[in-house]
């Protein structure tokens, strides 16, 4: 009913009255059906657009961020009922060719404003396969409390794991991993309150901090079924770029 204006459903009652034949449902899908959406709203577009303002886009992949509609962008992904964001799929898809790791030339870079914050209903973030330099991951990305999904693998995000990542119990998938050998390091301290948890990769991260503790710190994890740790400088071997080889623990 979101797009039903007053004037719409005065025509529409009209017809009825001179067609008579015609079922209300019929008439309806004539008149509102658009496609279910009821669009984003004010405040969450301007939150998307100051996002946007943050990043580098060298390939310009984010040029239908434009008009009103924002749950049409691409990467977007709105809730249908209320029009809320609850998705943002920016992961890059485009490799170099050469050897399949990411085109740096689609990558997102820059900083991500923190009017991601704005999207309170947020449940997906998948920035994977970005190029973000080095830098430190903000830590209000902690504060995105409805995340189940958190994609932040191959974006190279440096420095240290903010532990208010631990803030975000209700994450379902935790993806972390192959920073493209950005040095990245974590105590696991945040690890413990992810009880939701049911997959988490740390590739290359450098766990060396955590040698005493990180296998019972991972085995309280009531959820966990997939653990990909490897590079994580857990054995005597030095941090090395990134491996294929995965290591896989499956724990019930
Ligand atoms: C709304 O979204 C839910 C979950 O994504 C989906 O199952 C449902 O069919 C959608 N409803 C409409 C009216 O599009
Ligand atoms: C995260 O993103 C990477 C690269 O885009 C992808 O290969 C991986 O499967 C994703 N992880 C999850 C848990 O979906
Ligand atoms: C999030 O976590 C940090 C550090 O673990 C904590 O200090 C902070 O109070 C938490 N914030 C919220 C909103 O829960
Ligand atoms: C994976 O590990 C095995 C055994 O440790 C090794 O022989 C192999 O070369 C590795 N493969 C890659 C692609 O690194």
């Amino acid at each position: 009913m979101g797009h039903c204006s007053a004037s719409a459903f005065i025509q529409l009652v009209s017809l009825i009255i001179l067609s008579g034949i015609l079922s209300l449902e019929t008439i309806k899908l004539g008149f509102c059906n658009d496609d279910n959406s009821v669009g984003c709203t004010d405040i969450e577009r301007k939150a998307l657009l100051m996002l946007k303002q943050g990043l580098t886009d060298p390939s310009d992949r984010l040029s239908s961020w434009v008009g009103e509609d924002c749950c049409k962008w691409s990467g977007v992904g709105c809730n249908n009922i209320t029009g809320r964001v609850n998705m943002l799929d920016l992961r890059n898809r485009y490799s170099d060719g050469l050897n399949g790791y990411r085109s740096i030339e689609h990558a997102f870079g820059g900083e991500i404003n923190p009017s991601l914050l704005v999207l309170k209903d947020l449940v997906y973030l998948d920035l994977s396969m970005n190029y973000f330099g080095g830098v430190q991951l903000p830590s209000f990305i902690g504060s995105l409390e409805k995340l189940k999904y958190l994609n932040l693998s191959g974006a190279s995000f440096g420095g240290i794991i903010p532990h208010n990542i631990g803030n975000l119990s209700r994450l379902l998938y935790l993806d972390l991993g192959n920073n493209y050998g950005h040095p990245i390091e974590t105590d696991l301290q945040w690890l413990a309150t992810l009880s939701s948890l049911k997959y988490l990769n740390l590739e290359g991260v450098n766990l060396a901090k955590t040698t005493s503790y990180w296998l019972p710190t991972v085995n309280m994890l009531p959820s966990l079924v997939e653990l990909h740790l490897p590079s994580c400088g857990l054995s005597i071997l030095p941090f090395t770029l990134p491996s294929i080889n995965f290591t896989s623990l499956l724990a019930t």
